[in-house]
């Protein structure tokens, strides 16, 4: 399967021809139109919205994250948990109120809450002021679907099941000039029983190599230091590939490229996890010593119920490997609280792990109902109360491990890439450490983009103040 050319060579001529509206709605209004663009979840969802954006600036309009004011807005959807969809609904509502006083407002939606049928037969029926509705695979027709929805009068509906296609090449526009996000890989096939990805991204593809070290190539070139692979679960890239290869050899592949400073990725499942990947993280100057490895749950009855494929034996083992091999390394991880059938006893397991595991973050998520996924069915669904108090318990004990992580390197010298200007703390910029810890100190604009060594002087909660040296 190869990146599809002639469908890109499509695109640029529908760019050229909704160019041609834009102009005459700048003529018309006396200025360029402004585009919003609102990204609801993860970071391929935000790596779609560079594309989204990528595509408005070619066609003439101005970006602007100020809703209010746009004439054309987007909604880049999230479908994990229920708040995400909750959100999407609030800002529908706000623009429905918007539309009324500017009937030249154009609204869309798009990502991974369109994959869902009930969703866009509620949309179709109850909220018929939207104008351009599409998913996640077909993004790639933005432009095309862009011009539909200015030349034809009526709500634009364009949600495909699934796709073969990888159509790369198109425009992208960068929210960082120093780092970028690039797709290794799209859709899942590990079906974890709570998990909706799977359903509303499609079957794994991974990216050809070369085309991924040409696109990474070429951001060097454009100044990026950084890069951050982006796949729901990067240890299973090139499976599907003409000529397979690995995630580990992948990465020996990028390492190469000269200008390139700092490789991440994510997310890793820890059931493919191998032992040459933790081999090249090793020996590797470029890939961050940070590593985001979701546990889940710490029970193996949850984990079996969730589909992980991995106990909390496994888990724990996996862990000790690393840390022995990478000890720099710094370790989050994602928890679900409140699973179907979850208990106490479970959630103690769970809190177990995240000692032993000494996680420098998680991220703690209550369990959200999604229709579809077989957990969605299971008849011992948790009671609210319960989960609320397991979910402090959670918490609680990832907040002491982290506090503890992060701040036992104060008084070390830590290699900082400098992300921006500090907006709490005059005269301060803040960075990142290779091991994803963010620090603040003294400095201004001229450091973005720019890898500065500093003294880590005080830990306060999870990131550093420090002094350049
Ligand atoms: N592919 C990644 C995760 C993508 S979703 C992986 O496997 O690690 C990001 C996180 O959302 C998951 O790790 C999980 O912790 C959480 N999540 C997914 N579905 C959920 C649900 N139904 N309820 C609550 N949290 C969920
Ligand atoms: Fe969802 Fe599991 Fe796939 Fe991650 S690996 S996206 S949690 S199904
Ligand atoms: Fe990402 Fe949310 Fe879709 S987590 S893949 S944007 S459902």
């Amino acid at each position: 399967m190869s990146e599809n050319k002639e469908e890109s060579l499509l695109q640029y001529e529908y760019i050229d021809k909704v160019k041609q509206i834009v102009q005459k709605m700048t003529e018309e209004k006396g200025r360029k139109p402004v585009a919003c663009v609102t990204t609801f979840g993860c970071q391929m969802n935000a790596k779609d919205s560079e594309k989204l954006c990528g595509i408005l600036e070619d066609c003439g309009f101005i970006i602007s994250e100020d809703e209010k004011h746009a004439d054309f807005v987007i909604f880049n959807t999230c479908t994990v948990r229920d708040n995400a969809n909750q959100k999407v609904y609030g800002h529908l509502g706000i623009m429905h109120h918007m539309k009324k006083s500017n009937k030249d407002l154009k609204i869309a939606l798009c990502g991974c809450m369109m994959q869902e049928n009930t969703v866009v037969d509620n949309l179709k029926k109850n909220y018929r002021y939207v104008d351009l509705i599409f998913g996640t695979h077909n993004i790639f027709k933005f432009a095309q679907l862009l011009y539909r929805m200015y030349t034809e009068d009526q709500m634009v509906v364009d949600v495909w099941e699934s796709t073969d296609e990888i159509v790369e090449d198109l425009p992208s526009a960068r929210k960082y000039s120093f780092k970028s996000g690039i797709n290794i890989m799209f859709g899942c096939n590990n079906f974890c029983s709570y998990c909706i990805v799977p359903y509303v991204r499609g079957r794994e593809r991974s990216r050809k190599p070369e085309e991924i070290v040409a696109e990474i190539e070429n951001l060097v070139k454009d100044g990026v230091v950084e890069v951050m692979l982006l796949g729901q679960n990067v240890n299973s890239y090139g499976k599907n590939l003409d000529n397979p290869m690995t995630f580990a050899q992948l990465l020996r592949e990028i390492e190469k490229i000269e200008g390139l400073e700092r490789i991440r990725f994510m997310t890793s499942h820890p059931k493919d996890l191998s032992d040459e990947l933790i081999e090249v993280m090793a020996d590797s100057r470029k890939i961050c010593r940070h590593l985001h490895l979701p546990l889940q749950s710490g029970s193996d009855r949850i984990l079996k119920a969730m589909n992980r494929r991995y106990t909390k034996e496994d888990y724990l083992k996996l862990v000790d490997k690393i840390r022995n091999r990478i000890p720099d390394i710094a370790l989050t991880t994602d928890i679900i609280v409140g699973f179907p059938g979850e208990t106490k006893e479970d959630i103690d397991e769970t809190i177990d792990v995240i000692k032993k595991s000494a996680y420098d973050n998680a991220f703690t998520f209550i369990y959200s109902k999604r229709t579809g996924t077989p957990a969605a069915a299971m008849d011992n669904q948790c009671d609210e109360s319960f989960v609320k108090e397991q979910f402090e318990r959670v918490l609680n004990a990832v907040q002491e491990t982290a506090r503890k992580k992060v701040g036992s390197l104060e008084g070390s010298v830590a290699e900082v890439l400098v992300e921006e200007i500090n907006e709490h703390e005059e005269g301060y910029v803040t960075g990142r450490m290779s091991n994803n810890t963010m620090v603040h100190f003294k400095g201004d604009s001229s450091l973005i983009g720019k890898l500065v060594n500093v003294k880590l002087l005080e830990a306060k909660n999870f990131y550093y103040f420090g002094e350049e040296v």
